[in-house]
């Protein structure tokens, strides 16, 4: 019998019915709880940083990294990321600033610090982000610099984002004065003489 037609029936029994939209009321919350601003997300787990570094293929079989706090198994793509290839660098931890900087030696507190980078890495970082989140599974949130242990966004995350906003906007505001003002060239020849060109716009 479906859900519907169970409680259709059991209307007729009001202390069936309301237990029954108790335990659903109840189910839908562990499911989905609500964050701190009332949007419903679905639960995922956090990490600590240890837990995390035990990723890495060896200790646990599965290799999950984190950019910008959001974690994913990249298990699939082991043959970038397993110990001895190219981006192994990257396991185990959130290793977010390599992703631009190509600095794949820094071990240190910094290397999940973003702030101070231009806005083309910023949005770079995104993109990254974004390639990650289509091409590998999505397990978690990382609890340290973007994230806090009940997987709500810290302060430096909210900066990051206001920060990414104004990053948008400059770049919205470049875009359009480049096709109000299509950057232009001039040559000059002994066959020809003068020649003016401009770029078409971007
Ligand atoms: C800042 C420097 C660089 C960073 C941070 C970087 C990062 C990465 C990462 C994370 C991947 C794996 C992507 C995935 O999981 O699908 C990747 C793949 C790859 N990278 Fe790089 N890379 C850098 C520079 C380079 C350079 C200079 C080259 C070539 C000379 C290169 C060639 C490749 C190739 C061929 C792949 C494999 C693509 C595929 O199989 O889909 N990378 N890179």
């Amino acid at each position: 019998m479906s859900v519907i037609s169970s409680l259709i029936t059991s209307l007729k029994y009001p202390v069936l019915t309301i237990a029954i939209v108790i335990v659903a009321i109840f189910y839908q919350q562990s499911i989905f709880p609500k964050s701190s601003n009332n949007t419903v997300v679905p639960t995922k787990k956090i990490f600590s940083l240890a837990e995390l570094s035990t990723y890495n293929g060896i200790q646990q079989e599965k290799l999950y990294l984190a950019v910008i706090g959001n974690v994913f198994d990249v298990t699939v793509g082991s043959q970038h990321y397993k110990k001895g290839s190219s981006y192994h660098y990257f396991i185990g931890k959130d290793g977010t600033r390599a992703l631009v900087t190509g600095n794949f030696k820094d071990e240190s507190s910094n290397k999940d610090n973003v702030l101070d980078l231009p806005c083309s890495d910023l949005l770079s970082i995104l993109d990254w982000r974004q390639t990650f989140k289509q091409k590998y599974t999505y397990v978690g949130l990382l609890a340290d610099r973007y994230y806090d242990k009940n997987g709500e966004e810290t302060m430096y995350m909210s900066e990051l984002k206001q920060k990414v906003k104004r990053c948008r906007i400059e770049k919205e505001e470049a875009k359009k004065q480049d096709q109000l003002y299509p950057p232009c060239n001039i040559s000059w020849s002994e066959e020809d003489g003068s020649r003016v060109w401009c770029t078409k716009s971007r």
